[in-house]
């Protein structure tokens, strides 16, 4: 396949921006869509720019905030803290203008308990809308319909007394879930993605795609080891239905009359062979699903030889693998891969990892500059998650503080104080600073993927783990058309060497790139030397 007629979400990569934290324009300490145009130049366009290909925007629709835009109220409009429509089409057009793809995260499974939808749903038995969401009856006086626990812990069935019935919602109380087998909700939430296509967008990033239908009997879950009562049940029957596949085949069937226009799954599962089959046979459902198997990993060359390898045989030949290290609802992981070791050299090994594996990469905004998982005080706390479960470290503000533009007040995020406070690194790590140092992570990142972009055997080529490493080396080689890139990544804090002479193909190897030592450099391919965390590219 020639590099011209592989579709732009295999070739590019994406920015996820979780638009309250990137940058606010109008200085109430809320991110918003016009704080995001004012800084594209960070992300395409100038010579500055970290060249990404698309962004992924975190929810953007009104919202009670129950769980930061995940409750949404209104599937067609802007939420007023962040802009309006006008604000949203300025935003698309400038993107567009810079060669910037934007897709937005559609909430499909759940809306908000303040959503019209649900306000009539509940209102009486016999309202047209009560088929929309989950309605049952006990099982017995004050026993819910079943043993279903909701993702953020407690039933997953709420008691409702006016019409004395439960409702169900594997999240919060305050997220319904809609019923998927009524037609006129499906209809309705298919028109909303249909309304966004039509605005120009370019896709969308599915929260938690495999969560839409329920098991019709409601069936109890079999029951397992776990840490948490969620996780002590096996999710047979709250998630994972076949019936989500079928949907999905038909929203692949509306995408695909926009040409260019991809979907992207939060396949919500750690089993990786779950997530991969709502690829379908590679045409006909999501063009990308998220692997969690991968982004679970400790820092272990093994580990992620490992997950990549049984990712790869999952994929289907039609299909194309996807890969992440950080988003909104985990530790970044600098903060968790650096544990016990050099997590700034280490960042740049998965960067390089991230970067040049077979597959579309997505960052999460500030990674690129290494912000840690911020520790936020209990008191600024905003994540129903973390206040719930504090001290447990289980919450997500950690991974949603401002982006750290300077070393100004509010790191530059704002004139105003913050939604949540900057991470206390934002004087020594920010943007600016960065920008200035040729051998910051931001420079690593802006060559990587300046690098990428004009390697078609990264972007395209096909992987291959490479024998001859040392213990806790992780090499492959990426190939197309002859051309031969070799990816070196040393998980060790030791010198660690490569033989390269298995590999295909004649004559020297040169250094394309290195995370640390000298580039451009011709060397041995019987004896590769690996400085302890050092990431090399090669091609031959
Ligand atoms: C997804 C989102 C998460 C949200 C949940 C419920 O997992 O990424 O932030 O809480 O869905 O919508
Ligand atoms: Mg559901």
């Amino acid at each position: 396949m020639g590099t011209e007629e592989a579709p732009w979400w295999k070739r590019g990569v994406f920015y996820q921006i979780y638009v309250r934290s990137f940058a606010d324009s109008d200085g109430d300490g809320i991110g918003d869509l016009r704080g995001i145009i004012e800084h594209l130049d960070h992300l395409a366009g100038s010579p500055q720019s970290l060249g990404v290909d698309a962004l992924w925007l975190t929810p953007i629709f009104p919202s009670p905030l129950a769980d930061c835009g995940y409750d949404v109220s209104d599937h067609t409009s802007v939420d007023p803290a962040y802009g309006g429509l006008d604000d949203f089409d300025a935003l698309l057009d400038e993107c567009h203008r810079r060669g910037l793809k934007v897709i937005l995260d559609m909430v499909l499974n759940h809306t908000s308990c303040e959503h019209p939808w649900f306000l009539e749903s509940r209102s009486s038995r016999d309202n047209p809308k009560r088929d929309w969401y989950v309605w049952r009856d006990g099982r017995a006086p004050g026993k819910p319909p079943n043993r279903w626990r909701s993702v953020m812990e407690g039933s997953a069935w709420t008691w409702d007394e006016r019409t004395g019935q439960y409702y169900y919602h594997a999240f919060l109380p305050q997220q319904p879930d809609i019923n998927w087998r009524n037609p006129a909700a499906r209809r309705a939430m298919l028109d909303a993605c249909r309304f966004w296509l039509d605005r120009g967008v370019d896709g969308f990033r599915l929260d938690v795609i495999n969560y839409l239908h329920e098991d019709e009997l409601l069936r109890d879950n079999p029951r397992r080891m776990g840490w948490r009562p969620y996780e002590m049940q096996k999710h047979i029957y709250d998630r994972c239905r076949p019936e989500d596949h079928e949907v999905l085949r038909e929203l692949r069937s509306i995408l695909d009359a926009y040409p260019g226009a991809m979907m992207v799954g939060e396949t919500f599962t750690d089993d990786p062979a779950e997530a991969a089959s709502y690829l379908g046979n590679g045409t006909d459902e999501l063009h990308l699903a998220f692997n969690f198997d991968f982004a679970a990993n400790r820092w272990s060359a093994a580990r992620f030889r490992r997950s990549v390898e049984r990712w790869e045989a999952l994929i289907p030949e039609k299909g194309w693998p996807a890969y992440f290290l950080s988003n909104h609802d985990m530790p970044r992981h600098i903060t968790r891969l650096g544990i016990l070791g050099d997590a700034e050299a280490r960042a740049g090994v998965a960067a390089v990892m991230l970067l040049t594996l077979r597959g579309t990469p997505f960052l999460y905004y500030g990674e690129e500059i290494g912000m840690p998982a911020s520790r936020v005080p209990r008191g600024k706390l905003r994540d129903p998650v973390g206040i719930r479960f504090w001290p447990l470290p289980v919450g997500r503000d950690c991974a949603r503080t401002p982006m750290q533009w300077t070393a100004g007040e509010h790191a530059g995020f704002s004139t105003a104080e913050p939604w949540l406070p900057a991470d206390k690194s934002f004087p020594v790590r920010n943007v600016e600073r960065q920008r200035k140092d040729p051998h910051s992570l931001l420079n690593l990142y802006r060559r990587l993927i300046r690098l990428r972009k004009e390697t078609p055997a990264l972007q395209l080529g096909s992987y291959r783990a490479l024998p001859g490493a040392e213990k806790g080396v992780f090499a492959y080689l990426r190939e197309l058309g002859g051309h031969r890139v070799a990816v070196l990544l040393n998980f060790t804090p030791r010198d660690r060497r490569v033989d390269l002479r298995g590999c295909p193909g004649k004559g020297a190897w040169r250094v394309l790139l290195s995370t640390r030592g000298p580039e451009g450099a011709e060397t041995d391919p019987a004896e590769i030397r690996l400085l302890p965390d050092q990431a090399l590219i090669l091609s031959r």
